[in-house]
């Protein structure tokens, strides 16, 4: 595992631009794992402006997203669709039919989840996975749980997710309960995996995620087995890191 302490926010986000830019770079035809939330949005207009004016051509990437909150449709703004074609997809030359998010609005959700895989497993597996890391410690919405759950599958979310995420929202009773995530093992089949962590209220969970004991109980605890993970931390989300190690 690689650490990275970034300055800021905005260093941090650059850091982890030129390191998905140079996966595109050295395969163009990538297949990435993308992830929503506050963490990775300077990194997505980071890509859009090397796109727009170093010329990096995304034309042959294919994206699967981690996760999609059940019963919003695509074009809800709180849906992680409408976060996806707002801050990225619709700034770049990403082809439609490369792009893939659990749909939230399907009627068999069983099927929508088995399909997910699938087509990840079709595909021949994710290149390069980016997470960010939940105040509980999940990747997507992998919750802390009793055990990992493997595939991509229904969630119900935690209520620390809930109540992190009704900030994009107008009151916290429209925070969907329930959303399809990735698994672990999704995540940790993926080759290279990318870790962006951000703020001083990630610092603990951070510390307990990269040093403490493997648990679901801090889901991104099981990074410390893959063979491949660069983690980027703004500073600020680092000073137990650096006090504990
Ligand atoms: P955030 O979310 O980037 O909005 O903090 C991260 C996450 O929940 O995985």
């Amino acid at each position: 595992m690689r650490i990275v302490i970034a300055k800021d926010y905005k260093d941090m986000s650059a850091r982890a631009a030129r390191i998905v830019a140079g996966q595109i770079y050295l395969k163009p035809n990538s297949i990435l794992g993308l992830a929503t939330g506050s963490t990775p949005l300077l990194m997505y207009k980071e890509l859009i402006r090397v796109h727009k004016e170093v010329g990096l051509d995304l034309s042959e990437i294919v994206t699967f997203n981690l996760d999609e909150y059940l019963g919003l449709p695509k074009e809800d703004q709180q849906s992680y669709h409408y976060y996806m074609f707002h801050h990225f997809f619709n700034h770049i030359n990403i082809k439609k039919k490369n792009i893939f998010i659990p749909d939230g609005m399907v009627q068999d959700v069983g099927q929508e989840c088995k399909n997910y895989d699938e087509n990840i497993k079709e595909m021949g597996g994710i290149d390069l996975q980016v997470l960010g890391i939940g105040n509980n410690g999940h990747i997507g919405f992998n919750e802390p749980d009793i055990k990992f759950e493997a595939t991509t599958h229904k969630v119900k979310l935690d209520d620390e997710t809930i109540h992190a995420n009704a900030r994009f929202f107008a009151t916290i009773e429209e925070v969907p309960r329930f959303a399809i995530s990735m698994g672990i093992k999704t995540i940790m089949h993926a080759k290279k995996v990318l870790l962006l962590v951000s703020g001083e209220n990630k610092a603990e969970v951070l510390y307990h995620a990269l040093y403490g004991g493997i648990t679901p109980e801090i889901p991104a605890s099981i990074l410390q087995l893959h063979q491949d993970v660069t983690v980027i931390v703004e500073e600020s989300a680092a000073h137990l890191l650096q006090q504990k190690s």
